[in-house]
């Protein structure tokens, strides 16, 4: 694929070609990460967290998102964009998420949105997927919803929400939704939601039964030494390479090794 789109991922998934995502959240590293060859770049509200130090994903705002994404945007050449509608711009009534979603495909130049939640949106779905603009969805442990749940402990673990899942994981694929996450739940849960639904489902901490993975890019190269779930493979330790690399400059600073004959003017 030249370039990735909504389509070439049900493409993959007819394909039993596995989809890679991870979030970026600025220019610089939405081009290493494109450049690198993945498929998808979510500009989560994961940013809340990672880029602003939030405790929760809450108080992100449309306008912080839009700088975000359009950061990201002018860095990739071949990447899916995706971007998270933040708290508090789609659940009041569908025209807000409509309008919403409309700011974010103007403003940032991404090329799809994604919502938390099933049943309870499904009006707002639809009317962004009638403006034309293509919708990812998200089920399972949905981070804006904390609050409700009390915890960021595994979800759908008994029947009645597992249930629920599945139906909600039909209904979106039913208004024409091009692809899901889902999070941390059971990963033969997420298998069965998988396999009986033909638009890719995208796990986090959600097993390897699904058509795809991502991670948030922070926690994969090991910047956020405090964060551990078992879900979370490290690629790098990018916080002691970072720690070590600002140390020594430091030290070369007092020490005056820093700037050298050859690094002045
Ligand atoms: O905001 C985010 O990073 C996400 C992923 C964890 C799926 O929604
Ligand atoms: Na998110």
């Amino acid at each position: 694929y030249k370039r990735i789109t909504t389509k070439s991922l049900i493409e993959m998934k007819a394909n039993g070609e596995k989809i890679s995502m991870l979030t970026a959240y600025d220019y610089t590293m939405a081009k290493i990460v494109d450049t690198a060859g993945i498929d998808v770049i979510l500009v989560g509200d994961s940013a809340s967290n990672v880029m602003a130090g939030h405790e929760t994903t809450l108080p992100i705002t449309l306008d912080q998102m839009i700088y975000h994404a359009s950061s990201v945007v002018r860095a990739i050449e071949r990447a899916l964009v995706v971007v998270d509608l933040p708290f508090g711009s789609y659940q009041s009534d569908p025209k807000e998420a409509l309008r919403s979603a409309i700011r974010i495909m103007k403003e940032s130049g991404g090329h799809a949105v994604k919502l938390e939640g099933g049943k309870e949106i499904k009006d707002s779905i639809k009317k962004i997927l009638n403006a034309g603009i293509p919708v990812m969805g998200h089920l399972g442990l949905t981070p804006q919803s904390i609050y409700k749940f009390g915890t960021y402990t595994v979800r759908a673990k008994e029947e009645e929400e597992a249930l629920k899942l599945m139906e909600d994981a039909k209904l979106l694929e039913k208004l024409g939704c091009f692809a899901i996450v889902i999070e941390k739940v059971p990963a033969d849960l997420a298998e069965k939601v998988a396999k009986s639904i033909s638009i890719p489902v995208i796990g986090i901490g959600a097993g390897g039964g699904v058509d795809g993975q991502v991670l948030v890019i922070h926690d994969m190269l090991g910047m956020n030494n405090e964060f551990s779930p078992r879900f979370l493979r490290r690629y790098m330790n990018l916080y002691e390479g970072m720690t070590t690399a600002i140390s020594q400059y430091v030290a070369d600073v007092k020490s005056s090794d820093f700037p050298n004959a050859n690094e002045q003017y």
